[in-house]
């Protein structure tokens, strides 16, 4: 129980677990993990993470809860993830898991770790989260998209990323400049992934790069996300997808587009998961099934 002289603060049309994590805050320092310890083992839920805007940063979440880092952490850390994204992190996560594909986690062009560490957050125990950036060496990030740090992205997994289980590997490197034995290694040492970014350099050229890359690294019904794609600012990485399909023959289809962001899967599985996205969001009013390169897509526009 809180001391008496502890100032319990205002609860009046808190949602429960930021009520919960409220009173959590106002108990002396020690009491704090117990009590939490306490009302997982009596509800077997949790509340909320003891920040606030106005408080300290947490120690790291507690492991695997999107929905706590996105309604706790997400808004503190700078980056480029849309919000529409999470219902369908949430659901492809679900997907595989039912689905029994597993895997890695991994992304090119990290910035300050918004997205990878949503992924982490979906992660089961003992997987590994790659992440690949120019970091400090700016000169190779020859569009500007984003000046990565390091030190911002391993105090930001500090801080706001799975407490434990994972294994995470920092690559410093120019994607268009990994070859074939780099890539061969990345698949064998940190591979094959479930979830894959691609959120680097955006020129035609690294996109393309980075979609091959990731394209060889991918785990049986992995899906790589590729961001910027018919965005006006960033034309490259659309041009990149018109390379891909018009001078390959990708093993990978889109199956959804949501707010700038294209989701690629293996074609044996393509036709399970657009029926699932079709199925889930296709009566919405901004839902649209289309086609390019051949391949049907459920595009979600705006
Ligand atoms: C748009 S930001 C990434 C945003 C990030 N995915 C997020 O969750 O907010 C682009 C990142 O790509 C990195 N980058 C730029 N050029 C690169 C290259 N040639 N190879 C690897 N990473 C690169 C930048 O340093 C920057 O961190």
């Amino acid at each position: 129980m809180p001391d008496s002289d502890t100032a319990i603060p205002s609860l009046r049309g808190a949602r429960p677990k930021a009520a919960l994590a409220a009173i959590i805050r106002a108990l002396p320092t020690p009491s704090r993990s117990a009590v939490r310890a306490a009302i997982q083992a009596l509800t077997g839920d949790r509340p909320s993470s003891d920040h606030d805007q106005d408080g300290p940063a947490p120690q790291g979440l507690i492991m695997g809860d999107i929905d706590l880092y996105w309604e706790n952490s997400f808004p503190l850390i700078e980056g480029w993830v849309n919000d529409r994204w999470r219902e369908h992190l949430k659901l492809l996560n679900d997907t595989q898991n039912r689905l029994g594909i597993t895997g890695h986690i991994g992304e090119i062009g990290v910035f300050h770790g918004k997205l990878l560490i949503a992924l982490a957050h979906l992660a089961q125990p003992g997987t590994k989260v790659t992440a690949i950036d120019v970091f400090d060496d700016q000169s190779k990030n020859i569009d500007g998209a984003g000046v990565g740090s390091l030190d911002q992205l391993t105090s930001n997994i500090d801080a706001h990323g799975p407490r434990s289980g994972l294994d995470y590997a920092f690559v410093k490197a120019d994607s268009a400049a990994l070859n074939a034995a780099d890539i061969l290694k990345l698949g064998q040492d940190r591979g094959p992934f479930r979830l894959f970014s691609v959120d680097g350099c955006h020129t035609a050229e690294h996109t393309l790069n980075d979609l091959l890359t990731a394209q060889d690294c991918l785990a049986p019904g992995g899906v790589i996300m590729l961001d910027d794609m018919f965005q006006a600012h960033w034309p490259g990485v659309t041009e990149a997808v018109g390379l891909f399909y018009s001078r390959y023959v990708p093993r990978v289809k889109p199956f959804l587009y949501c707010a700038h962001k294209m989701f690629f899967i293996g074609h044996g599985w393509h036709a399970d998961f657009l029926r699932l996205w079709s199925e889930q969001f296709g009566q919405r009013p901004d839902a649209k099934l289309t086609q390019m390169y051949g391949n049907t897509f459920l595009s979600l526009f705006p």
